[in-house]
């Protein structure tokens, strides 16, 4: 049955005047231009260049063409009533080697898009990592190597400098947990290094980052409104019984409270999971002080929720994610469970933090099979997902929380990593080999939604 786009009972004003609504995208995602106008590698160019590494080899060479197209999706935004806009900038695009010399280039194109939003009305809304490091810097170490925290700095200070006079909203890295755990632990995703001796000292320094980055947003650019972003599910135990519960909590702690604890000044979660006790390694003297930052905003991700249960086969943790499609529930292509409520749950879990200032949902959105059919793209699961998340967001605001803002992921159709372009998390279709868009119905009623 098509879903009536006008059966969502809430409006964008239920949320408040000041509520911010927008969609968000990464550079990697959706630039393309991978060696264009002095363009340097990351290690997501070299991860996709290697064989075996992506869903059918696929890479984001070309991407959405955003780089060469970003005033038509610009565009397309400002008809849709999209008044924020998150996207990333590409650390190789501004310092082709990670650090020193500045490419003019770079700084042309970014200075380009902001500006283009702006005259269209659209506020940008700028992070400055999301995962596309430099692959000269990975060559020393990468996230490893505690040099990173020079690196970047040098790198966050560029930024700030360049565009800070237009750019007041900036988060500083998106979803630790994703880039340290698929990156430096498991392997998975760029660059590809696994094990704990990789995991432990990205994360630490990831933290590091965080807070300095944090800091140098607020010394060089006036007015500022600075977050960083966290992805998080509700984790709940598979069975009830005490071995998952006890496993669900670690699983929670990993996955929920890593990165947010010691920039709250809490530390690490090791009494949850003794195995961080090994981080004592890699914390200098003064870093639990140096992990603080007081952010105006969290961002948080979310998307599904975990149900965790006890194994024995998984090393250090001995807690085991159960797959949603082995749950019997409702799953989107990633395999992620449809579970709105996660999204409720984790607004009031962060809000508990009494530090936190304010949240905004910098990231949510499903990816499911779309079918292109006569010029049109009729995408009743994205539709009934985000409204079903946007009512629970609704429900926290409604019993106090302080959730501000929402940004749905993503506007068109882009690159979802290893995962190549299969699963489409768009509000707008694209035909990769055209590179023609096509507002989806989930799409026109965003559109509805924001302009009512
Ligand atoms: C990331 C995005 C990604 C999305 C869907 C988030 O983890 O920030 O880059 O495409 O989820 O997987």
């Amino acid at each position: 049955m098509p879903a009536k786009q006008d059966q969502f009972e809430l409006q964008a004003a239920d949320f408040g005047e000041e509520f911010v609504w927008g969609v968000s995208t990464a550079a990697f995602q959706i630039e393309g231009a991978h060696n264009l106008h002095n363009k340097g590698t990351s290690i997501w160019d070299e991860f996709t260049a290697k064989k075996g590494n992506t869903y059918k080899d696929q890479h984001a060479e070309e991407a959405c063409d955003f780089y060469n197209r970003y005033k038509e999706d610009i565009l397309l935004m400002k008809r849709m009533n999209i008044g924020h806009f998150r996207f990333s900038l590409s650390w190789t695009r501004l310092l082709p080697n990670g650090t020193g010399e500045l490419n003019a280039l770079g700084v042309e194109f970014y200075d380009k898009v902001i500006d283009f939003c702006l005259e269209c009305g659209i506020e940008p809304w700028v992070t400055l990592y999301h995962w596309d490091l430099p692959l000269a810097l990975e060559k020393k170490g990468g996230w490893a190597n505690r040099k990173i925290v020079e690196w970047f700095e040098e790198y966050a200070r560029v930024c700030a400098n360049s565009f800070g006079d237009r750019v007041k909203n900036w988060m500083v890295l998106n979803e630790p947990m994703v880039f340290t755990g698929a990156g430096y632990f498991l392997g998975v995703h760029a660059p590809g290094k696994k094990g704990l001796g990789n995991f432990l000292p990205a994360v630490h320094h990831a933290v590091l980052c965080q807070a300095a980055g944090g800091r140098i947003l607020r010394k060089w650019v006036a007015g500022a409104n600075i977050g960083t972003t966290f992805s998080c599910s509700q984790i709940s135990p598979y069975r009830n019984t005490a071995k998952d519960h006890r496993a669900a909590e670690k699983a929670d702690a990993m996955l929920n409270r890593l990165f947010i604890e010691p920039l709250l000044g809490m530390g690490y979660p090791m009494d949850s999971v003794p195995v961080l006790k090994r981080m004592q390694e890699y914390i200098l003297p003064g870093d639990l002080e140096r992990s603080v930052f007081n952010f105006d905003f969290i961002g948080l991700q979310n998307y599904t929720r975990e149900k965790v249960k006890h194994s024995y086969f998984v090393p250090y943790l001995r807690a085991k994610i159960v797959k949603a499609s082995k749950r019997k529930v409702k799953t989107t292509l990633m395999d992620w469970e449809v579970y709105p409520a996660s999204i409720y749950n984790m607004i009031k879990k962060f809000n508990s933090y009494k530090a936190i200032g304010k949240i905004i949902i910098t990231e949510n959105g499903a990816a499911f099979e779309d079918v292109y059919r006569q010029g049109k793209i009729v995408d009743t699961d994205r539709l009934h997902y985000l409204q079903s998340y946007i009512r629970q967001i609704h429900r926290a605001k409604q019993e106090g929380c302080r959730v501000d803002g929402y940004f749905v992921w993503t506007f068109t159709d882009n690159f979802e990593w290893a995962e190549g372009y299969y699963p489409r998390f768009g509000l707008v279709y694209v035909d990769f080999s055209s590179q023609k868009r096509t507002v989806k119905l989930s799409g026109k009623w965003y559109s509805k939604f924001l302009k009512g």
